[in-house]
């Protein structure tokens, strides 16, 4: 008898999470009914917005349930199938939980092929956090050739795609990231102009050396006093992506907002959320161009990736205190 271990949701945290928030079971693995296939799950992925999922509020997604399964987009392998679409041996990527096992009727799960490029791929520039960075630059910032860019977590799974379209597009791309190692990244690795490490350089300053005549488009991941600092640099007709505020995520007091908002006013720029669900239609032409950039070696995408169900808490938390580079993933199947 196969066994499923599974992290279910504890209670509630307040603030980062801690060890209690999540407790790790084990089921027997079910039996498909028809029309159903059972996942063997390879790897999931670990994103900041796993955060806001576990409060109680009204968000774009409902919150996930106490005792429920923790939510995760998830890579593995169709075991058993009584599902027309979905065979055995099948790679598949969908909404799999943090769990070693899951059955479903497959919607919202798509196949991936293993041999064009790895697993963990699927779940980062291939998958959810590429497709954010594709369309919440290209069309929620509405990139231009020769603009200048700005963008925040850039050494993370969703900035440094962005980063790099912007380069593919001919723009002067500038990255935000915490620390010496992942600022050479940036510009070494990357091809980026320039970068400012956000925990010790003095970020208007750079900002002003960087962005003499403004920043034309500001992909905003973190929130916060960099979010400030960014309004009062914008050219005119500025569009900042609000795509995430990773710096206001665990705030047990009220979330930072901008106070420099009126330089929206002035340089008559604008600033627009994005939620990457709302492009659902348009991933595969996405995931096309980004596989034929890297193909054509324009594109790198860089995972990190942890192993056992077990380690969830601490690998989670490296999403906050920044200790990892590229998309965070753990691998939970084991041997
Ligand atoms: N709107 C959408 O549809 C959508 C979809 C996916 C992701 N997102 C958002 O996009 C953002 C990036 O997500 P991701 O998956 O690419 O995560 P990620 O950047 O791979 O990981 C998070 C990174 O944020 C940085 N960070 C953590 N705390 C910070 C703080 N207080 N101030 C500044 N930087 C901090 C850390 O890098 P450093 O070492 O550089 O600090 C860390 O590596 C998140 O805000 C996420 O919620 C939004």
């Amino acid at each position: 008898m196969e066994i499923n271990k599974q992290l279910l949701l504890k209670k509630r945290p307040v603030g980062l999470p801690d060890k209690e928030t999540w407790k790790l079971t084990k089921t027997e693995v079910q039996e498909p009914k028809e029309g159903e296939f059972l996942v063997q799950c390879e790897y999931v992925s670990l994103d900041p917005a796993m955060r806001g999922w576990l409060n109680d509020v009204k968000s774009y997604i409902p919150p996930v349930q106490i005792d429920e399964v923790m939510r995760a987009g998830g890579v593995g392998k169709v075991v058993k199938s009584k599902n027309q679409k979905f065979k055995v041996g099948d790679y598949v990527y969908g909404q799999t939980g943090v769990q070693q096992y899951v059955i479903t009727n497959g919607v919202g799960y798509h196949k991936v092929d293993p041999t064009l490029a790895p697993l963990p791929m699927y779940t980062g520039t291939l998958g959810m956090t590429g497709m954010t960075a594709y369309f919440g630059i290209l069309e929620v910032g509405e990139l231009k050739e020769g603009d200048t860019v700005l963008v925040s977590g850039a050494a993370g799974a969703v900035g440094s795609v962005v980063g790099q379209i912007a380069k593919i597009k001919n723009c002067k791309v500038i990255g935000l990231a915490g620390g010496a190692d992942k600022c050479k990244y940036l510009i070494n690795e990357l091809g980026f102009d320039g970068a400012i490490d956000y925990k010790n350089d003095n970020i208007a300053d750079k900002l002003k050396e960087y962005f003499p005549k403004g920043i034309d488009v500001y992909f905003d991941n973190v929130g916060g006093e960099i979010l400030d600092l960014a309004l009062s640099r914008l050219a005119l007709h500025a569009r900042i992506v609000i795509c995430g505020a990773i710096s206001q995520y665990n705030n047990t007091t009220a979330v930072k907002g901008p106070s420099n908002y009126l330089s929206l006013l002035v340089n008559r720029a604008s600033m627009k959320g994005m939620v990457v669900f709302d492009y659902a239609k348009d991933y595969q032409t996405a995931s096309m161009q980004m596989g034929q950039w890297m193909l054509q070696g324009k594109l790198k995408s860089k995972e990190d990736i942890y192993e056992g169900i077990e380690n969830f808490h601490e690998t989670f938390l490296k999403l906050f205190s920044g200790e990892k580079m590229g998309k965070l993933v753990l691998k939970v199947s084991e041997g």
